[in-house]
């Protein structure tokens, strides 16, 4: 009989894949979110088990904004957050509110591939502006609007998945003015930002919700845990009132009010704050250890950009090489990554795969580097 299955990601005994974008088992905080079930349970409130507030319980988003006023060095208002059951579902009603099947919207390329997922569950045609080591290229942005007339603008501006470049803060300005001059939303998917390690970002987009063309994403996926399905849209008044007045909340009730309450404890109680910490400490080791045996093990043909943050790291190989058929070849050797077509809205990107360094520990990250560099220059012999 075939295993039950629990979890998402199930991994051959003995497999190092770096293709996981995810917290490994072992970072994910059980006994903290204990405390904070059992703090909020003792209270003997039962809104929490109640259809909630469309926009979400005001004393949780009043908390969160306090935490992510704190980090973005901004100000942040309650009322400019709804809460969603994560990014990924966040990103879902933004399509099903803002476009119809066979909208145009405006992709980076590479862009989270799973993003680009959903946008085809809502039949939107993609087109892909290209980045280099800050970001989103604002001329190649200024071309495509003479073009089309996009519906959105998806970006990860902040330690992006999978190259982990950030944008940097002259072009989130021009992005905006962009925005303004030819009225496009921007979808700024914001989920790593508070993930830094040795790169400080700029402010994050949420910044610009007041200009009513910005909608920024959140998930409590990368800094507790993504079985929590918790997450966050901050938005401006008008567009806030597109979501409240959607018929999934009116009929539902706000998203999620009993998680809410127990990560609103787990924020109080300081909790959160801890896990970040931590998470930020372990990731930092992690990343310093991936990119330090890469540089050792990896022909000087391959390259990539150190990441200040996040989970990725995004490998260039020389033109002809396929990621895709050298995965095989990695998969016999007990090693994997994703290969760069996944991220590729036209399956372009052959010679370039992601790795993350969030789920192996710090010896196990070096052993799949030599594993990978040995499939690699094997593989880079043949061409
Ligand atoms: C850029 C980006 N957006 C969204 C998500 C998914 O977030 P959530 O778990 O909140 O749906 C991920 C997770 O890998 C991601 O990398």
């Amino acid at each position: 009989m075939a295993p039950i299955q629990t979890t998402q990601l199930n991994l051959p005994p003995g497999m190092i894949d770096f293709g996981a974008g995810r917290p490994s088992p072992a970072l994910l905080p059980l006994a903290p979110l204990k405390k904070a079930t059992e703090n909020r349970l003792s209270r003997n409130d039962v809104s929490l088990l109640a259809y909630g507030a469309e926009q979400g319980d005001g004393h949780f988003r009043s908390t969160l904004a306090q935490f992510l006023g704190k980090h973005y060095q901004l100000h942040v208002d309650f009322d400019t957050l709804l809460i969603t059951t994560g990014a990924s579902q966040g990103l879902d009603l933004i399509c099903t509110l803002f476009t119809r099947p066979g909208d145009t919207i405006f992709v980076e390329e590479p862009s989270y591939f799973l993003a680009l997922r959903i946008f085809a569950d809502h039949g939107l045609d993609i087109v892909s502006l290209p980045m280099d080591e800050k970001g989103l290229i604002i001329e190649a942005l200024e071309e495509k609007l003479s073009q089309h007339t996009p519906a959105f603008l998806y970006t990860v501006p902040t330690f992006h998945n999978p190259s982990s470049v950030t944008l940097s803060a002259v072009r989130r300005e021009q992005l905006v003015q962009l925005s303004q001059k030819h009225s496009f939303l921007i979808i700024a998917d914001e989920v790593y930002h508070l993930l830094a390690y040795t790169a400080t970002p700029p402010p994050p987009l949420a910044g610009y919700i007041d200009t009513g063309l910005v909608l920024s994403l959140g998930s409590f996926s990368k800094i507790m845990a993504p079985g929590l399905r918790l997450g966050w849209i901050q938005a401006g008044r008008k567009l806030m009132n597109r979501f409240i007045g959607c018929g999934l909340l009116d009929s539902g009730g706000g998203l999620n009010p009993f998680t809410s309450a127990v990560v609103c404890s787990a924020i109080e109680l300081g909790l959160q704050q801890t896990q970040l910490t931590t998470l930020i400490t372990t990731y930092t080791e992690r990343k310093v250890a991936l990119s330090n045996a890469l540089k050792e093990y990896l022909p000087d043909t391959v390259r990539f950009i150190e990441p200040g943050g996040g989970f990725f790291i995004w490998l260039v190989f020389p033109e002809g090489v396929d990621t895709e058929q050298m995965r095989f070849e990695a998969r016999r050797k007990n090693v994997g990554y994703l290969p760069g077509v996944k991220f590729s809205s036209g399956r372009k990107l052959k010679n370039c795969a992601r790795l993350s360094f969030s789920y192996f520990d710090v010896p196990q990250l070096e052993e799949g580097a030599r594993r990978l560099a040995l499939v690699i220059k094997k593989h880079m012999k043949g061409h």
